[in-house]
């Protein structure tokens, strides 16, 4: 399927989504955010996908945001509709089933920051920044930044960065544990392959569990968080992957994972 505004590609069991309005700085217009969710309802239902990588076009974007000249005219109402709009691609994302990783080229503000941390994995070149400046537009972050950002970085680091509107640097949010890690952008590309590679390398019932189980942390007490970890370590226990990983263990040799 052809997109206006999204280039899709895949490479072996990696799917590369890049938000592609480079001359906006990658700002998700309404286009933007529509081609994102069927491009994400294609890839969850492409079984031969397994990890993806999520990137924005050019060198100096991830993404700068929603689009600002699109908010102007909402109302209280449709303001509500624009914030659930966005939150429910961001949320698919999220619930994808299978990892997203989200290689950060740059400026990664307001829904751009949400979008991000929206994903399973952040890595960022040098150049990133990070932020929520809705403030500075009277506005709160509306795609998920005061829940998820609060439960990323912890509660007071999220305030300070919504009520200031302050930016970060790659460095800071390396500290701060936004992302896992930092390198120069010409290694952007080749680190989150490698990684996903990596991923898809293993058993996917056990890693599509594990995204399922460790995204219920945001969702559940311990208790409950614990219930489901023990039934879905059952499930994998169940599996074939499960006898293959340990027989292939303990004959001193590489797993070969049939995903069953
Ligand atoms: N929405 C709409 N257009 C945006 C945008 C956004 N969020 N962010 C950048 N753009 C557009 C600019 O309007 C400009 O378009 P033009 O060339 O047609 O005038 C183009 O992208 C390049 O941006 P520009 O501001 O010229 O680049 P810069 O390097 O001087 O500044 C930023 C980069 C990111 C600091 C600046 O663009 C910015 O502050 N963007 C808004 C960030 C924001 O508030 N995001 C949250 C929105 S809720």
């Amino acid at each position: 399927m052809k997109y206006e505004t999204i280039r899709l590609e895949t490479k072996g069991n990696i799917g590369y989504v890049t938000i592609n309005r480079p001359d906006k700085l990658n700002a998700l217009n309404a286009k933007a955010k529509s081609e994102l969710k069927e491009v994400f309802e294609d890839i969850k239902n492409n079984a031969t996908v397994f990890v993806v990588i999520l990137t924005g076009a050019g060198e100096k974007s991830f993404v700068a945001g929603t689009d600002i000249a699109e908010l102007t005219g909402l109302g209280t109402e449709t303001g509500k509709t624009f914030a659930e709009n966005g939150q429910s691609v961001f949320n698919l994302i999220e619930n994808l089933g299978k990892p997203v990783i989200a290689a950060v080229n740059g400026y990664a503000l307001g829904g751009g920051c949400e979008l991000a941390i929206a994903c399973h994995i952040r890595i960022a070149s040098e150049n990133a920044r990070f932020g929520q400046p809705e403030v500075n537009l009277g506005i709160i972050p509306g795609y998920g930044g005061t829940q998820r950002f609060a439960r990323l970085i912890g509660k007071g680091r999220a305030m300070e960065l919504i009520l200031t509107g302050d930016a970060i640097d790659a460095q800071e949010a390396l500290r701060i544990g936004l992302v896992s890690k930092v390198v120069p952008q010409s290694e952007l590309m080749r680190t989150a392959e490698e990684m996903a590679q990596k991923i898809a390398s293993k058993g996917q019932i056990a890693v599509r569990l594990a995204v399922k189980a460790i995204n219920m942390t945001q969702e559940t007490n311990l208790t409950d968080g614990l219930a489901l970890e023990a039934s879905l370590f059952g499930v994998c226990c169940g599996s074939e992957d499960f006898k293959e990983g340990t027989k292939a263990f303990l004959e001193k040799r590489k797993p070969v994972f049939k995903n069953k």
